[in-house]
């Protein structure tokens, strides 16, 4: 992950969480969003969110602190191991991480964009771990992510949302896009932070 970083800026990582607390939480998500806990997710910040469906069609649970289930403790303290990890290398002063999960049903995309704006925001990198234990080649939903910093045209990476599959990229530098998903699509995205200043 540490070399990826460094080196492109970003990275896939197939299998990188396994196979068993991946599938607890796949049913986690999907338990709850059959309980109705999942929200329809917006585009934007502060007084400035607003839902908008021609932009991104996911419904989003954010993980609570101080509400962890025991399958996201286990994520959480994974992603807390590499949050320090990123840090000692590349002195980033990431503080924390907050993260969601999220579903895209049949049909849903969300356009290229990028998760931070240039000079602004805390979210500092992208953390992705996908959770569809049957995703194969026809069941839409990758993520496109253009491999160029700053570039939302020319080459990409189109990344198979499989379970336990984990991506990590720069959140202000790398343009990406989810493709309409044709099967339900389930997910974690999350970002470790830094103080604003
Ligand atoms: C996001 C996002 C990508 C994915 O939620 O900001 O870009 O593959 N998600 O789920
Ligand atoms: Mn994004």
């Amino acid at each position: 992950m540490l070399n990826g970083l460094d080196q492109h800026g970003w990275v896939s990582m197939p299998g990188c969480m396994n196979h068993d607390d991946s599938i607890r939480l796949a049913r986690e998500c999907q338990a709850s969003c059959d309980n109705g806990d999942f929200v329809t997710a917006g585009v934007g910040r502060g007084k400035g969110l607003e839902v908008r469906e021609n932009i991104r069609q996911d419904r989003v649970k954010w993980i609570q602190p101080g509400e962890e289930s025991v399958e996201q403790e286990i994520y959480l303290a994974k992603l807390e191991v590499m949050r320090l990890a990123i840090n000692e290398r590349f002195f980033l002063g990431l503080f924390d991480f907050e993260g969601h999960f999220a579903i895209y049903s049949e049909g849903g995309f969300y356009k290229a964009h990028l998760d931070r704006h240039a000079g602004t925001g805390s979210r500092i990198v992208t953390v992705i771990l996908y959770l569809n234990e049957h995703w194969q080649p026809g069941d839409g939903g990758e993520l496109k992510l253009w491999t160029t910093s700053g570039s939302r045209d020319g080459a990409y990476a189109l990344i198979e949302p499989r379970l336990g599959t984990m991506v990590c990229f720069m959140a202000g530098d790398f343009w990406h896009e989810v493709m309409p998903a044709v099967k339900p699509r389930m997910s974690i995205t999350g970002w470790f932070r830094r103080c604003e200043t």
